[in-house]
Order: structure tokens, then C-alpha cells, then sequence
């Protein structure tokens, strides 16, 4: 065995031994280094007779190479191998409980959302989505606004460019699609909530071209508007946190229900302040109505044996009256100060039976 057969035998060991980037730097600098072993075999060059000359610079060069090889590869071996114990070190498991240190704020919005599907929750309701893009069909045609009527002007629509065929997308002015949506996918009995993101062109100190809303759906063979005014009187109770929340049903329009009715609830306004509760005055905070027969055959379900009932509502809008919010539009301005004050702690999750939820 000659010295570059010793030199390698000895980084074989060496190399082996080698657990991490640090030990591995060691050894490179023992053997590829200004004072390294490689360095020193080729000092022995000067030394040997000319005709051995070159063949042992080969030899020489040869294991060089394939000593910097050797490194390079255990190189990688044990960066991926730290990077992949770094990763498993750092896991976050997103599903475990937030700490109780934890200093981010829940959106106002997403508290609210969270406390509606809390109550109707408790009622049996289940919660359905669909798309924020949606065809004109559902948004307008089966829920009984046909292309002439009214109500397309009033909603202010957002339509995407012509398609080939001339129809045109929109983004939905509203989430009652979503009640076409479940009837066609679903069978009776129906029991949905559907909160959401809605979009109008209109924006100003009470309206946001997009804002949020949530529907109600429920349809059976026997539901009537007597269980729509205990629902929702139910509703408006829980949700303020006032067991005597004065509830009132005025008859209105809306093309997919018959009859229809706006919910107001009660308030006083004494000295400028607004007060839910008892009072002289009446604030609007839902639309609702007995689902009308054509849209329940524009979903293919015959009237004459079920009927059901529908409601929408602001979401903006009640978290604005229950928290005292006065402008809408600092929702979406994502100012932390603002965020800190009228934020929610992360354990401060709705829940009906842990207690009131305000
Ligand atoms: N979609 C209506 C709107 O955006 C709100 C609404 C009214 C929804 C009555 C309903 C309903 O489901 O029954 O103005």
C-alpha cells in the first residue's frame, strides 16, 4: 500500500465518522485544505524519479477528485438530512387549541359569522356555500327575477365580460343562489345556513362593493310562516342577548318568496344613543318570506307537497348595531389598531350553552 492508498483509506473513515455539515468541514479541510493531506502527497512529487512523475500526479489528481466528490455527496446527504429534522422539529400542528398567549384578534366579521351559525346551529341548521362567481340562472332566473324584472337594476350587478354564447357571469349581488344550489343538489328536508361573501357596485359609509351576508333555507312538508316568526324572533333574541327583544314582521317584496315580510327589531335613540332593546323606535335587520312555488319547481320540487321557509340578512350590518361599530368601510381597512379594540379573543369562541353571547 503506497501513501495515497493510505491517505484514501483513511478518508473513507474519516468521511464515515463525519455526522454533521461541521464534522464534514473538518474533514475537507484535513484532507482537500491548504495543509492537507492531498497537498502533502503531492509534495512528494519533487521527490520521486522523473519517468514515476507523471503517473503519480494522475494518481494524485485522480483521488482528489474523487475525494471532492465523496464530499459533495455526504454534503447533501446530511444537509437534507438536517433539513428534514429541522422541519419535523419545527411542525405546527395547526389544529391544536390557540395558546392562551396568543395575541391576534378575530375579525369582527368572522365573530359575528361564527356567532349566527352558533344559534341556528343549536336550531339544526347546517351550513352550505357556493361560488362567489355565479351563473345569472341561479343568482337571478330561478330565484324568480326573470330578465325584465326590477330587481336586477337594483342590485347594482357586477358582470364579468360576454362569454361566447352572450351570456355573462356576475359575482353573486346576494347569497340566496346558494338556496337554488341546495335544492337542486339535495332532497327535502332541508335545513341550511348559508353565510358568505355578496358583492354590489355601490360604496359608501353604510355600503361596501363587497360585504357579507347570511341565508336561511328551510324546507319540509310542513313548515308554515309561524315557524318562520318563532325562528327568527328566536334568532334576534339570542343573537343581541336580549330575552325581550321586541320582534316585528312588516309585509314586504321580494320575488322569491310569497308572502314576504321585513323583521324589524326594537331600539330606543334617546339622546342620539342607540340602545337595542324596548324603545320607541324600529330598526330593519332581515328579509324572509314563505319560499314561492315557482322557485321551489324551478328546483324541481313540487309545491303541492312541500313549502318551506327563507330569510337574508346583513352581516355587516348587525355586527354594526350589536358592536357599535359606526362605519362599515374600516372593516376592510385592516387597521390593528382598530382590529385590537373591536377584535375578539381566539378563545372566545360562540357557543350557546357556554353562556350569553355577548
Ligand atoms: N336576497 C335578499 C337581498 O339580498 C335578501 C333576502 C330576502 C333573502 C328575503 C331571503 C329572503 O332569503 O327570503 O336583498
Amino acid at each position: 500500500m503506497d501513501d495515497s492508498d493510505r491517505v484514501r483509506n483513511d478518508f473513507t473513515g474519516d468521511l464515515a465518522a463525519a455526522a454533521s455539515l461541521d464534522a464534514l468541514e473538518a474533514v475537507r479541510i484535513k484532507y482537500l485544505g491548504r495543509n492537507g493531506a492531498l497537498t502533502a502527497l503531492m509534495r512528494q512529487l519533487g521527490s520521486l524519479p522523473a519517468e514515476q512523475r507523471r503517473d503519480y500526479g494522475a494518481r494524485v489528481n485522480a483521488l482528489k477528485d474523487e475525494i471532492a466528490a465523496a464530499l459533495d455527496a455526504r454534503k447533501a446527504e446530511l444537509a437534507r438530512a438536517a433539513l428534514a429534522a429541522r422541519l419535523a422539529e419545527e411542525r405546527a400542528d395547526p389544529t391544536l387549541p390557540v395558546s392562551a398567549g396568543a395575541s391576534g384578534r378575530i375579525h369582527p366579521i368572522s365573530q359575528t359569522i361564527d356567532e349566527i351559525v352558533a344559534i341556528f346551529g343549536e336550531m339544526g341548521f347546517v351550513v352550505a356555500e357556493g361560488p362567489h362567481i355565479e351563473e345569472d340562472f341561479y343568482n337571478f332566473t330561478a330565484l324568480n327575477i326573470p330578465p325584465e324584472h326590477p330587481a336586477r337594476q337594483e342590485h347594482d350587478t357586477f358582470y364579468l365580460p360576454e362569454r361566447a354564447d352572450g351570456s355573462r357571469l356576475v359575482l353573486r349581488t346576494h347569497t340566496s343562489p346558494v338556496q337554488i344550489r341546495t335544492m337542486l343538489a339535495q332532497k327535502p328536508p332541508l335545513r341550511i345556513i348559508v353565510p358568505g361573501r355578496t358583492f354590489r357596485c355601490d360604496h359608501d359609509a353604510t355600503h361596501s362593493p363587497m360585504f357579507h351576508q347570511v341565508e336561511g333555507l328551510v324546507i319540509d312538508r310542513h313548515s308554515h310562516m309561524g315557524h318562520l316568526k318563532g325562528c327568527l324572533i328566536e334568532f334576534c333574541r339570542a343573537f343581541f342577548g336580549v330575552d325581550d327583544l321586541p320582534v316585528r314582521f312588516r309585509p314586504s317584496y321580494f320575488p322569491f318568496t310569497e308572502p314576504s315580510a321585513e323583521v324589524d327589531i326594537g331600539c330606543s335613540r334617546e339622546g342620539g344613543q342607540l340602545r337595542i332593546g324596548a324603545g320607541s323606535g324600529w330598526l330593519e335587520i332581515l328579509g324572509s318570506g314563505m319560499v314561492h312555488p315557482q322557485v321551489l319547481r324551478n328546483c324541481g320540487i313540487d309545491p303541492d307537497e312541500y313549502q318551506g321557509f327563507a330569510f337574508g340578512m346583513g352581516i355587516e350590518r348587525v355586527a354594526m348595531l350589536k358592536y357599535g361599530i359606526p362605519d362599515l368601510r374600516i372593516f376592510y381597512e385592516s387597521d390593528l389598531r382598530w382590529l385590537r379594540h373591536y377584535g375578539f379573543l381566539p378563545l372566545d369562541i360562540p357557543s350557546l350553552v357556554r353562556g350569553p353571547l355577548t
